[in-house]
């Protein structure tokens, strides 16, 4: 016989996200069994402006959700009734993008009768490493991705105060906007990821200016934070371009490139001459030491057990290897989703709605996309 224990434990959520460029949809049981997680990446759309085009993004949500969603109950061998709620994506995000998914996940919800869990897509993140998990508190997330480089203190599962925030772009953006600037393809990250190893990280010094290192006491609160800070750097690869007469160079492996989906990591190198691959491996170890340094001097002054470190960003090489040997060294543990949940996926949606659930969280009627959504 089944107890509302058992119920709690292995409910069946249904979790949409579409925050940015990806329709995702996974049906999860327990917050930590994967039943399915269907992914339609919108990456060819966005490919010839070299970033996410809103107005795009959400007109291919709007195309791909009910066949992504279909599949994801399919794939998970449920049926609709067999669910015990829907969650959501609500922010933060574009809101064109957001709005599909709270639309379609709203109309659902009400046909079948089954609450609608909000969550923040943040807090999403940070799930993507506990679905696979247990990690001991407290502990120290980062989330690094395309839109976010936030830092929270948790002292329990679902209890995040954050404690440093990027001043201006996030990590990812910065990964993107230089490898737009070198005529590589978007997203930039996992190109640059592949392109690091050839070039000199130490070739091209960025000032320690570029990045400011900063960890602060909040006056109100009294909360030691982090700031982050990677326009400067960005700003600095197109200064190094100009002064090395590198347009040229770029604007040929851009002509190379264009209209090409899915390049070869060995072509893109073909395409880079050693100037260039240096100028690559010192932006990326200059982003990666400025993550690392100041994550795990913020995970020092609070004395955390775990490093939890999420979002697309995470799926980077270097920076995994990094924080694994100073997390280790310091006496942490350092926790990463697998690479498949580093990126944006609705399992980890799913996932961080198992909590609610259990409290019984569920979204007003009224709940609308809120791009701008803080957690903590
Ligand atoms: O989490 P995500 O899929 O979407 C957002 O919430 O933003 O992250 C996408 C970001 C992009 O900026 C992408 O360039 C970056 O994550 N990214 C990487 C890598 N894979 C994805 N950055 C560095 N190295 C990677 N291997
Ligand atoms: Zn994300």
């Amino acid at each position: 016989m089944q107890t509302a224990d058992d119920n709690a434990s292995g409910a069946l959520i249904l979790g949409i996200e579409s925050s940015c460029d990806e329709t995702a949809a996974a049906v999860v049981r327990g917050g930590r069994e994967i039943l399915s997680n269907v992914i339609f990446s919108q990456v060819a759309t966005h490919l010839a402006y070299g970033g996410v085009v809103p107005e795009l993004a959400s007109r291919e949500h709007l195309r791909a959700i009910a066949p992504v969603v279909r599949s994801a109950v399919l794939e998970s061998g449920s049926t609709y009734p067999d669910l015990d709620a829907i969650a959501v994506t609500a922010g933060p995000g574009l809101a064109g993008a957001l709005l599909v998914g709270i639309t379609f996940a709203k109309a659902l919800a009400l046909a079948l009768e089954k609450p609608l869990i909000a969550v923040n897509h943040i807090e999403g993140h940070i799930h993507a490493v506990l679905l696979e998990q247990a990690v001991e508190y407290p502990a120290l997330a980062l989330v690094v991705s395309g839109g976010h480089t936030h830092l929270y203190h948790l002292q329990a599962p679902a209890d995040y105060r954050n404690v440093g925030r990027t001043l201006d772009d996030a990590a990812g953006e910065a990964f993107d906007k230089v490898a737009k600037l070198l005529g590589l393809p978007y997203p930039g990250g996992p190109v640059i990821d592949a392109l690091a190893p050839f070039g000199d990280p130490c070739a091209v010094k960025f000032s320690s200016a570029r990045i400011k290192p900063k960890i602060y006491r909040a006056p109100a609160s009294g909360d030691e934070k982090t700031d982050f800070s990677f326009s400067g750097i960005k700003t600095a690869v197109l200064r190094h371009i100009e002064l090395n007469a590198m347009g040229g160079a770029i604007e040929a492996r851009r002509r190379a490139l264009a209209g090409r989906a899915a390049v070869p990591a060995e072509d893109l190198r073909a395409l880079c001459d050693p100037r260039t691959l240096d100028l690559i491996a010192s932006f990326q170890h200059a982003v990666v030491t400025d993550l690392v340094e100041k994550t795990m001097r913020s995970a020092q002054q609070l004395e955390v057990s775990s490093l939890l470190v999420s979002g697309g960003v995470a799926a980077n090489s270097a920076l995994r290897r990094a924080f694994e040997q100073r997390a280790s060294a310091a006496g942490m543990r350092a926790c990463f989703p697998s690479r498949a949940l580093s990126t944006d996926n609705a399992a980890m949606i799913a996932a961080a709605a198992h909590p609610k659930w259990a409290r019984g969280q569920f979204a007003a009627e009224l709940l609308s996309a809120d791009p701008n959504l803080a957690l903590g």
